[in-house]
Formats: structure tokens, C-alpha cells, sequence
């Protein structure tokens, strides 16, 4: 049997994707593989959010170039964000490659393999898909977790970001494929899934009949609780409303954290960003969402340098981040994006003034999360099992907390992973609290 190994770069909507491209080939008669030195084929499914993960991927692919020299049977592939984008272009610069696809073209992958095999072409990428291709069988990693996509794309088009270009027109899956889906995964034994889209909670307004994010939360825990914990990822600020709100305070399977990208803390920057909220405005809905869920975590995207960024912008992004107090976040330096309007904008900021702002935004982060941690020294908390060091005298095993906290606690005996335990928290650190479990859920 063929054997082939993907290697997946940036977010969780190109993790699922990988999970297509792997069920697309398995129906070709291929199985996974980790070990490059076994694999027929090697699938890069490539990000092109930051010019750094370009980069990552194109140092990678020397690598295997390398191991094709040596295996010419070996065929190379790059799929994903980077596909989509660059296209054929990637074939002129890489003429070793078997198959460019984009983010449209995952039911087309074989096709475009036996082409290029019998005629020596291979096709610019389509359009990104118009509808989600719930006919490919997903071959997941995991037999305990899973990610389900509700929306793909965005059409928010905010002037520093390639994923409109990428993933193309925001489109929702309908919410019984949906829920279908989710009841599935949990009579195969799963026990958290987290709902995916670029704007998650902006699901629903296209849909005939309209419908919002809450009511699908509602649809999913009624056939999740009590087995399955529910998480979603990306809420976008403009689209946190009340009924959001009290869908996460009230429905038990759904987890109390809200991944709320600010990206700025000035609202003259937000502008230029075209974020279409004002810094007043998030923390409008941040404190909404606070009063409504109690024991709400947060956390964030920031980037730093943006054009045009100066020092009193820069300042008013570390107090939103002391005025806020995340439990977590990713900060990044701004990296010029072709097609977007914000790379060809002249008041682009300094390399080196962008890395200073970023030490300090981690320097600030580093005090409030340990602070954030401590306060759930002395507590009980519910925790879901991710893995275990087995190795030590004894083993140490790492789950989450409903609020996404990492909590690292000895046990005697190996856990499964998944199962649910008590944990009563009695260190914290800014990364992780370690714990003594003292029962099973
Ligand atoms: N849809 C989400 C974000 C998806 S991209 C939202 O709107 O919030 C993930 C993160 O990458 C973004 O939140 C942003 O912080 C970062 N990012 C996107 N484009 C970037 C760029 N050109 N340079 C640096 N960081 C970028
Ligand atoms: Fe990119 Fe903005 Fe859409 Fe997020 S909302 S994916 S940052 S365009
Ligand atoms: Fe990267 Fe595409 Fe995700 S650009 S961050 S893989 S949507």
C-alpha cells in the first residue's frame, strides 16, 4: 500500500484540511505515515499568513527535495493557504514537484497527480471551494478530540490579512450537517470537539433561514452534553452579542473561553486596520462577556508594528492588556502580505522597533497570565486528559481545564486520554497550574 505523510502548517482550518487531504487519498489506497524515509508521497499543506511560515515550508521542501534525489519514486506536493496563493508559480520555481493544489482542490488531488504523471502539467489552482465537501471521509488524528468546521473563509477583508484571498467568500455549513457530525463523534467515543471557522460566531447570518451562533451552540449541546466538552475558535469582536454571551454561561457542554482577537488596543490603528470596532468597543463586549460568564477565560491576537503603529498607538495596546488582563495571547509582528492594502502603505515599521514592542508585550503578558494563573490556587477544577509522561518514577499527566489552562498533576496509575478527572490547583506558573487530582469526573 502507498504511504504518505503530510506535513501541516498554521492554523486548525489547514489541520481539518490535511484530515480531508488524508481521506481524499485514502480512498486511492493510501495510509499515513510519520517517516518521510517510507513515504510515496509527501504533502506540505502550506500557510501564507506570515512571511516567516512561508518560509518554514519552502526550508522544509529543500529538505525533501533532498530525499527525492536520492528516491525519484518519491513524489512532493504543496497544498493549502501557500498553494492557493502562489499557484503554478510554484511549479516554475519548484519544477520537481508532483502537485500544486489550493484550498478548492482537495477532491481534485488525485486528479491532478495522475495528470501531471501522464502529461506533465498541472493546473493553477481552482477557486476555493463554494461548499464543504461532506462527502470526504476525514481521516482524524485523534480518536478522543476533533475539530468540526461550521463556516470557512471571510469576507471581512481586514487590511493586513491574506485569508480572504486564501480560503475565499465566507460560506456556512448547514447546521444539521453539523450537528449530525458532532452526534456522531460522540458515539464513537469522542469527548471534546471544537467548532471551526475564521469568524465563528459570525455563523448563521447567510443561511436561509438565518440563524446565529448561539442557536447552533444550543443545537450542539443538546446532543454533546454531558459527554463532550464544546469549544469554538475564532470569535470575531463585532460579532459577540448577548445571546452569545448567555449560550456560553448557560449550556453545560460548552467550555468558559472566548479566543477574542484584538489585534490593537488604539482605535486609530483598529481603523486603519479595518477592523470595524473601536477600542471602546471591545471592551464593551469583553465586559459583557464577563458579567454574563463567571469564571470566563480570554485570550487574544495582537500584532505589533502594523504601518504607521506609533509609540502612544503602541501604548494603548499595553493598557487594553493590563485594563483587560488575558489569561493568554499570540502576539506577532506585522508581515506585509501581498494583495493586501496595508503592504504597500509607506509608513511600514522598522524590523527592529517591531521586535522591542514585541518583548514587551510578552514581558507584560508573562505578569498578568501568572497573576490570572494564581487565582486558581486552592481551586477545584474539571479536568479533560491530553497526555502523559510515563517515563518518570511517576508518571505526570497534562489535561485542560474548561477554561483551556494546562494543568500538569501526578497520577499512580497511567490515565486514558480524554477521561475527565478533579483536580484541586496548587501551583501556578504563566504557562500552566500543576495540581493533585482527587477523583474522576
Ligand atoms: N479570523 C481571525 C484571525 C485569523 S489569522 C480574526 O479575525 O481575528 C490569525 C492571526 O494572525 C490574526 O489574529 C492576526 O493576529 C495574525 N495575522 C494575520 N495577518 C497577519 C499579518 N499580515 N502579519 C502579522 N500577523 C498577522
Ligand atoms: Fe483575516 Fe480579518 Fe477575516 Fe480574521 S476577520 S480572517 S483577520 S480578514
Ligand atoms: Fe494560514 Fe490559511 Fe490558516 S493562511 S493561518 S493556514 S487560513
Amino acid at each position: 500500500m502507498p504511504k504518505l505523510k503530510i506535513v501541516t502548517f498554521g492554523c486548525q482550518a489547514n489541520e481539518l484540511d490535511s484530515q480531508r487531504i488524508a481521506g481524499v487519498m485514502a480512498r486511492e489506497g493510501y495510509t499515513l505515515t510519520e517517516d518521510a524515509a517510507e513515504a510515496d508521497l509527501i504533502i506540505l499543506n502550506g500557510c501564507s499568513i506570515r512571511e516567516k511560515a512561508e518560509q518554514k515550508l519552502y526550508s522544509r521542501l529543500g529538505t525533501f527535495q533532498r530525499l527525492k534525489a536520492a528516491n525519484p519514486g518519491l513524489k512532493l506536493g504543496v497544498t493549502g493557504c501557500l498553494g492557493q496563493r502562489e499557484g503554478e508559480g510554484l511549479l516554475r520555481r519548484f519544477p520537481y514537484l508532483d502537485v500544486v493544489a489550493g484550498t478548492g482542490d482537495i477532491p481534485a488531488i488525485p486528479r491532478l497527480l495522475a495528470r501531471r504523471e501522464s502529461t506533465g502539467a498541472c493546473p493553477s489552482p481552482g477557486a476555493p471551494l463554494d461548499l464543504f465537501p461532506d462527502d470526504i471521509e476525514l481521516v482524524r488524528e485523534s480518536a478522543v478530540t476533533a475539530w468540526v468546521s461550521v463556516m470557512d473563509g471571510c469576507d471581512n477583508f481586514c487590511a493586513f490579512c491574506i485569508v480572504p484571498h486564501t480560503r475565499g467568500r465566507e460560506r456556512n455549513r448547514p447546521p444539521e450537517a453539523i450537528v449530525g457530525e458532532v452526534a456522531g463523534l460522540r458515539a464513537r467515543g469522542y469527548t471534546e470537539v471544537t467548532l471551526l471557522g475564521q469568524t465563528v460566531n459570525s455563523y448563521g447570518k447567510t443561511l436561509t433561514p438565518p440563524t446565529t451562533f448561539a442557536a447552533l451552540l444550543r443545537r450542539v449541546d443538546a446532543v454533546a452534553a454531558p459527554a463532550v466538552r464544546v469549544r469554538f475558535t475564532t470569535s470575531f469582536p463585532g460579532d459577540v452579542t448577548p445571546e452569545l454571551a448567555e449560550a456560553v454561561a448557560s449550556l453545560p457542554s460548552v467550555c468558559e473561553h472566548v479566543h477574542l482577537p484584538v489585534q490593537s488596543g488604539s482605535t486609530r490603528t483598529l481603523a486603519r486596520m479595518a477592523r470595524g470596532y473601536s477600542r471602546e468597543d471591545y471592551l464593551g463586549r469583553i465586559a459583557l462577556l464577563r458579567r454574563t460568564v463567571p469564571d470566563l477565560a480570554l485570550s487574544t491576537d495582537l500584532i505589533v508594528g502594523f504601518p504607521g503603529e506609533t509609540d502612544a498607538d503602541f501604548a494603548e495596546t499595553l493598557s487594553l492588556l493590563e485594563t483587560v488582563r488575558f489569561d493568554s495571547l499570540f502576539a506577532f509582528k506585522y508581515s506585509p502580505r501581498p494583495q493586501t492594502p496595508a503592504a504597500a502603505w509607506p509608513d511600514q515599521v522598522p524590523a527592529p522597533v517591531q521586535a522591542e514592542r514585541l518583548a514587551r508585550v510578552h514581558a507584560l503578558q508573562a505578569v498578568i497570565a501568572l497573576e490570572r494563573n494564581r487565582a486558581w490556587i486552592g481551586r477545584e477544577v474539571e479536568v479533560r486528559v491530553d497526555s502523559q509522561e510515563v517515563k518518570r518514577a511517576t508518571p505526570l499527566a497534562a489535561g485542560r481545564t474548561r477554561q483551556n489552562k494546562v494543568v500538569h498533576f501526578p497520577v499512580a496509575d497511567p490515565m486514558v486520554e480524554g477521561a475527565r478527572v478533579w483536580v484541586r490547583v496548587t501551583e501556578a506558573s504563566p504557562y500552566h497550574v500543576k495540581g493533585e487530582m482527587f477523583r474522576a469526573a
